[in-house]
């Protein structure tokens, strides 16, 4: 029987999917340091991760390794170089988690706008003591402008959510998206800048890559209106959180809501002592039924990868679909 990692702690009926065909070596415990990671994936056909860095190093420690399977849609936790020259395929999940990532967005730029977070905390602290015409001024999201940054699948789903708020929807992506989906969603292609120039809300959903490190910096908060939101659902380094602490201090912007962070599980201490900021442990995909949904599809890939199930030799998301069929190197 071919022998796989599971990384982390995932559903245990998915765990029992893979053990109809492989050997599992399961880590239910606490996320593995890279040593620990790269010691138990070297006698490893193929292993299933969540965000888990796998590098150069950790694929050379392990000869048999052929497929890495990582349950999510972002996949900037593989150096898809080593895998490429090391013949490794990658896969990922896509698609499945669109439509709750797009809710969540949602909610996190509607808990920015109307000051959700720092309202509740507020109460909760027994602060309430009468109603006040100027009590947590927000700004309205109907009629207002929608500025979406990566105009993917998630980006799309989002922007689609925009018609029932009668917003104006602009975009700007690494290349424009098909002409029939901007009729469709009503959405206008434009520059960085003048996105952030215009839009009341600005949403980030675009994959990270090194280019697009502090997409959002200083420079980029400077252009947006003073009362607009900022909101990150996409990856921790595309905004400069400590940028973005001082803009939020400064009002330089009206608010922000993030769901990830630069080093994340640790954040930036200051984010903690902005009230204008809506702040989430990256959960924008989950809901049961998404979670359950990329664990299986993550398995899918794996069990298909190892030419194993009915899809055999035909994962569904490969990355790298090149290194398919050739040997380890
Ligand atoms: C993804 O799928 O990339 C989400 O961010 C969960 O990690």
């Amino acid at each position: 029987m071919q022998k796989i990692l599971v990384a982390r702690p995932i559903f245990p009926d998915v765990i029992e999917r893979l053990k109809q065909y492989f050997d599992v070596d399961w880590n239910q415990g606490e996320v593995m340091p890279a040593d620990e990671l790269t010691r138990r994936l070297a006698d490893k056909d193929g292993a299933l991760t969540a965000g888990d860095p796998v590098g150069a190093a950790a694929l050379a420690a392990a000869p048999r390794l052929r497929v890495v399977s990582n349950m999510a849609v972002g996949y900037n936790n593989f150096d898809m170089a080593a895998f490429n020259a090391s013949n490794v395929l990658g896969t990922n999940t896509p698609d499945v988690l669109n439509e709750s990532t797009a809710d969540f967005g949602w909610a996190l730029m509607m808990a920015a706008a109307r000051r959700l977070a720092e309202s509740e905390h507020w109460l909760r602290a027994g602060k309430w003591q009468k109603w006040a015409y100027d009590g947590f001024l927000g700004s309205d999201l109907y009629g207002s402008t929608l500025g979406v940054v990566g105009m993917g699948r998630i980006g799309q789903a989002l922007a689609r959510r925009a018609k029932g708020f009668n917003m104006q929807v602009i975009y700007h992506n690494r290349s424009r998206v098909a002409l029939e989906i901007e009729a469709e969603l009503n959405a206008e292609y434009v520059s960085k800048q003048d996105l952030l120039r215009r839009a009341d809300h600005v949403v980030l959903v675009l994959p990270y890559t090194k280019e697009n490190h502090h997409t959002i910096g200083a420079a980029e908060l400077a252009l947006m209106k003073p009362s607009a939101t900022l909101t990150n659902i996409a990856r921790g380094g595309i905004v400069d959180d400590a940028a973005l602490v001082e803009a939020l201090r400064s009002k330089r912007i009206a608010a922000a809501g993030l769901d990830v962070f630069e080093g994340e599980p640790k954040l930036n201490p200051d984010l903690l002592t902005v009230p204008n900021i809506v702040l989430t442990p990256h959960i924008a995909s989950a809901t049961e039924a998404t979670r359950r949904a990329m664990a299986n599809l993550a398995a899918d890939n794996l069990i298909a990868a190892l030419g194993e199930g009915p899809r055999a030799g035909r994962p569904p998301n490969p990355i790298n679909p090149d290194v398919i069929g050739k040997a380890r190197s």
